[in-house]
């Protein structure tokens, strides 16, 4: 949570308005991350301007006017996702540090010891005007500053006296053109730009500026001027190689490019998104994974699958587990990551563990991670994010290639991590000999249909969005599946709750009679998700039952059915068709109209579509 961003450029002889630019404009592409209050600060002379402002960066901005301009070099902003303390404008980052306000730095994550700081700090005569637990650490920094009149130094001390998670960036009056940072358990990257350098929670922070970025791993303290850009570890030793990567992400995909929000156009991306995901993963006739770095004679030897992942993320591990048992024989269990870690799970150095994040950011699943390596498991990341900390302290990681994801409502991130357990299924299968060549190779081309097939329901948009305008006023919607079809009615049900604030349930379509139905009364407006008649015809059968059952109780039936399916036609009221495909790669098509539909609801309801209430991209607490 919280977004971060941080800038060092030239000093200019007149007042300029770039460190300013870059800071907003990079709060407003970290904005996902948190949108509780919003700030920044700059240097302007001898003083440390701070303007910060609760609410919407908007809000900040009209403070700051039109075109904001600094005497100063450097600037760093903050998104905030509120955790110790109300969204107030006291509470918003900066925070100023020292005797004179001499400091200003911004926060991400929680300081676990601030309360004893935060004592401490009183008892040398440092005031608090805020109930955060990151001002603490402002005084903190501004201390050590003082003591060693080393902004880095400063930072580094500081940090080894912090317990919790962090991103803290800083700049002071007495080290103009600087801007210090350090991270643990939080994000933080850094753009490489020419005569200017920049600091980000996510790449997203600085892509129109920079295509080169640097990954800073625990501990470290980065030191960033506009010429020059240094990493050092906890000890103060110099990092002379830290990690550079190229960012593949395009400025482009982080605008909304003519939709009425980030979530409609993720959602009309998802043919060309699921593509990419796909592109390249079949070389003469075999699947090759090239960011999987597990050994193949570990991968043979594994005995069970454990996939973690929070959200949405884990009903693609859900879809994952269907998939990867009956392709690999393997026993799968999916599992919510902060479930896993605190209920002494049996895993050994033969289970191999699939963390799926779009982030790669998620603490929930990072601390499931580690506590599967620490047991001796491997873990592969399916993640979207390069130079997350999932896939950094993962064994291997596949990567999703869907582009940016900005709306807080996960889509073609969703279809993409699906297509990453398909591929992570079809390689486990190629390399344990489960499956044949040819089986692989049709699996394969089936998969390769998907992207057309998804455009085939994204140009029926129109009926989905039709029906959510008629249903406005629904107050609850159920969603039933079986099968990969179970995943998709969770989905679902969770789309219409985080951006619609509608009460929504998904169920197993079987558990019906074991108690929902009692929910179903005259108007209840049921989603069912029918599978192909062509696959198992008993399952498609007894779904169809379901549809009966509900709608013999005054249910409002609105139906997702294969074209050509005619059996669901005289239980439905709606039906939304989608194209033929194997019932295992149904998911990727069923969970579209879903999509569309909570989009749509929420749109007509005037709500935020993409930045719904209490809610951030990327849950980076526990
Ligand atoms: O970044 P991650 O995939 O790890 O995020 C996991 C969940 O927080 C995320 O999927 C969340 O449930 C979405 N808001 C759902 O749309």
């Amino acid at each position: 949570m919280c977004g971060i961003v941080g800038y060092a450029g030239p000093q200019h002889p007149e007042p300029t308005t770039r460190p300013l630019d870059v800071a907003l404009q990079g709060l407003a592409r970290l904005e996902y991350r948190g949108y509780d209050s919003a700030g920044v600060a700059t240097l302007e002379g001898e003083r440390v301007q701070v303007t910060k402002r609760a609410g919407k960066l908007q809000n900040l901005r009209e403070v700051l006017g039109e075109n904001p301009v600094t005497a100063g070099a450097v600037a760093i902003g903050h998104t905030r996702w509120a955790t110790h303390g109300a969204p107030t404008d006291g509470n918003a980052h900066p925070h100023h540090g020292g005797y004179d306000g001499e400091l200003a730095l911004v926060h991400n994550g929680i300081i676990e010891n601030f309360a004893a700081l935060r004592a401490e700090l009183e008892r040398d005569g440092y005031t608090f005007t805020s109930d955060t637990d990151s001002e603490a650490a402002a005084h903190l920094v501004a201390r050590e500053m003082q003591r060693t009149g080393d902004l880095t130094a400063a930072m580094r001390a500081a940090t080894a006296r912090l317990e919790g998670a962090f991103t803290l960036l800083a700049i002071h009056r007495d080290a103009p053109g600087t801007v210090v940072a350090a991270r643990r358990n939080s994000p933080l990257v850094v753009g490489l730009g020419e005569g200017e350098n920049f600091l980000g929670s996510d790449v997203a922070a600085f892509v129109d500026a920079t295509q080169e970025a640097l990954e800073i791993d625990q501990d470290q303290v980065v030191t960033v001027t506009a010429d020059a850009v240094t990493v050092t570890d906890a000890e103060g030793q110099e990092i002379t190689d830290p990690r550079r990567y190229a960012i593949d992400w395009d400025a482009r995909a982080a605008q909304k490019g003519g939709y009425a929000s980030f979530m409609a156009k993720e959602i009309h991306e998802q043919a060309s998104a699921v593509a990419d995901t796909l592109r390249g993963r079949i070389e003469g006739g075999t699947l090759q994974l090239d960011d999987m770095s597990v050994d193949e004679s570990v991968l043979r030897s594994i005995d069970k699958i454990v996939v973690i992942a929070c959200g949405t993320a884990a009903h693609a591990g859900s879809v994952a587990k269907y998939a990867i048992e009956h392709w690999c024989r393997i026993p799968t269990e999916v599992e919510l990551a902060h479930e896993f870690r605190y209920r002494d799970p049996v895993v050994t150095e033969k289970t191999l563990v699939v963390a799926i994040s779009q982030s790669g950011e998620t603490m929930d699943t990072l601390m499931a991670v580690r506590h599967a390596r620490e047991q001796g498991a491997k873990v592969v990341a399916l993640c979207n994010t390069r130079g997350s900390s999932i896939p950094r302290e993962s064994d291997a990681a596949l990567y999703l290639h869907v582009g940016p994801e900005i709306a807080v409502a996960s889509t073609k991130a969703y279809l993409g991590q699906i297509i990453a357990s398909y591929l992570l299924g079809l390689y486990l299968a190629q390399v344990r000999g489960n499956l044949f060549a040819d089986e692989i190779a049709a699996l394969m081309e089936d998969l390769e249909q998907i992207p057309a097939q998804i455009q085939q329901v994204l140009d029926r948009a129109d009926e989905v969005e039709q029906l959510a305008r008629a249903m406005r006023d629904a107050t609850s919607v159920l969603f039933l599946g079986r099968h990969v079809g179970y995943p998709t009615a969770m989905e679902g049900a969770l789309k219409l709750k985080e951006i619609a604030y509608i009460h929504a349930e998904g169920f197993a379509a079987g558990e019906l009679k074991h108690g929902p139905i009692a929910l179903v009364e005259e108007g209840q407006p049921v989603f069912v998700i029918v599978p192909s008649p062509h696959g198992r015809e008993s399952l498609h059968a007894k779904v169809v039952s379901t549809i009966q059952e509900v709608r013999a109780r005054g249910a409002k039936t609105l139906v997702i059915a294969e074209e050509g399916d005619e059996d669901v036609v005289p239980y439905s009221d709606v039906v939304l068709r989608v194209p033929r495909t194997r019932t295992l790669f149904a998911p990727l098509l069923t969970v579209i109209p879903l999509q569309i539909f909570a989009c749509e609801l929420a749109t007509v309801k005037g709500l935020d579509v993409d930045q719904p209430r209490n809610l951030a991209k990327s849950v980076t607490v526990e």
